[in-house]
């Protein structure tokens, strides 16, 4: 008998965020500070459980009969309120026979079934934008999908590049899909302005590129309606586009794993086609989607206190962030003597994409134990007054030029 070995089998790259959570766990200085995870974080450095969510915990506990499956496309009433809170009651209403809704586990279960619908049935290109969220380049990979690198933000002024943007636009060939990132930018914390918004509405149509939104930060950066506005704005002017939801930040349900897929068609019937393939690509993948995350949004949406309690709490998470912004990019600023730290304030959303190169973030991981990720990009609610001197005084201390 001669046994198959697994010998041949070699060490996967650590994964750049997760990777990096572990080291931290690893590290035994107590002065450790924990910047580099896409998570919001409390003053108290706790990742809160928000109020509404324990609320509606408890009623759903009190009524909660069954455990039983939920069908492959997920359940209708949590995808009716994601629905309407992604592209507002109205359009929502009116083109809901055209648009395909379905639950995922979390914005990057969204991101991996659109990627796979779209490799399959749609074309074998996707942009993404320079930088980007790490995890897009891998899931749209393994999707089999080609990556188009589009020229987004440039680290020698450390600005949106919106001419260079549209031109790779123009070139690009009918039917190609493009990532585009609705608000809070992941890490550059740089969005197009709605002008821009409209300009690129215009191109994608006129060329017939594809628009797919990740939509993994509503609320974060100016208010619950505010952020949706480039996606309202697209699905009114009639694009056929995917949106891409995670509710891990804004419900803080990380570890719930929800969020949804939103196709937007041309026809009812259309819709009935496309639902059929993405729920076939479902049910081989991981067969429907978990219950506990979406009966937990269901009931904050679908009861007007505990919605109007999430929408204080939304509001709540958004001020810190933009207060420790303030805070910490006013006394980068004030202290440094060598780098013009002044861009970082214009930017938004929970993160800060400090312009440190890898070796400044090294430095910072191994002299003083704060952790960032390699590309420089920092969670801001990470901070606090505790901290936030000792940050600061430290990336000044790294910083050779
Ligand atoms: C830009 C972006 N898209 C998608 C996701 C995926 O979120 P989820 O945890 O819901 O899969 C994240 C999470 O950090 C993100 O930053």
């Amino acid at each position: 008998m001669s046994k198959v070995s697994f010998k041949h089998i070699s060490q996967a790259p650590p994964d750049p965020i997760f990777g990096l959570m572990s080291d931290f766990a690893a590290d035994t200085r107590g002065s450790k500070i924990l910047l580099s995870v896409g998570v919001y974080v409390d003053e108290q450095g706790k990742v809160p459980i928000l109020q509404s969510v324990k609320k509606a915990e408890k009623n759903l506990i009190a009524r909660e009969e069954t455990k039983s499956y939920l069908p492959i496309e997920g359940e209708k009433n949590f995808l009716n309120k994601i629905g309407s809170l992604i592209f507002g009651d109205f359009v929502w209403l009116k083109q809901r026979e055209c648009i395909v809704a379905a639950q995922t586990p979390g914005g990057t279960g969204a991101l991996r079934i659109g990627g796979e619908f779209l490799k399959k049935e749609v074309g074998d290109t996707i942009g993404v934008s320079d930088p980007t969220w790490v995890n897009h380049r891998g899931v749209f990979t393994a999707c089999g999908l080609k990556l188009d690198i589009y020229p987004y933000y440039s680290l020698q002024t450390q600005k949106l590049e919106f001419e260079r943007f549209i031109k790779h636009m123009e070139s690009l060939t009918t039917g190609t899909i493009v990532l585009l990132h609705a608000c809070c930018h992941n890490p550059t914390g740089s969005d197009f302005t709605f002008d821009q918004w409209k300009i690129i509405s215009d191109l994608f149509l006129a060329k017939g590129l594809i628009p797919f939104f990740d939509f993994a930060y509503q609320g974060f950066r100016e208010g619950l309606e505010e952020d949706a506005a480039a996606i309202r704005l697209f699905a009114e002017a009639g694009h056929h586009m995917l949106v891409a939801y995670s509710l891990s930040k804004n419900f803080g349900l990380y570890a719930e794993r929800t969020g949804g897929l939103f196709i937007l068609t041309e026809s009812a019937e259309v819709a009935s086609n496309v639902l059929s393939k993405v729920k076939s690509l479902i049910r081989t993948t991981y067969s429907n989607p978990p219950l506990h995350g979406s009966a937990i949004a269901t009931e904050i949406l679908s009861n007007p206190q505990l919605k109007q309690e999430w929408t204080q709490e939304v509001s709540l998470m958004r001020a810190r962030i933009i207060k420790m912004r303030q805070l910490f990019c006013r006394a980068l600023v004030a202290k440094s003597q060598k780098r013009d730290f002044r861009f970082l304030l214009e930017k938004s959303g929970m993160f800060c994409f400090t312009g440190l190169d890898k070796q400044e973030v090294s430095q910072l991981r191994d002299k003083f134990g704060i952790y960032m990720t390699h590309d420089g990009r920092m969670n801001l609610s990470g901070l606090n007054e505790k901290n936030l001197d000792t940050v600061v005084d430290a990336i000044l201390k790294v910083c050779a030029v």
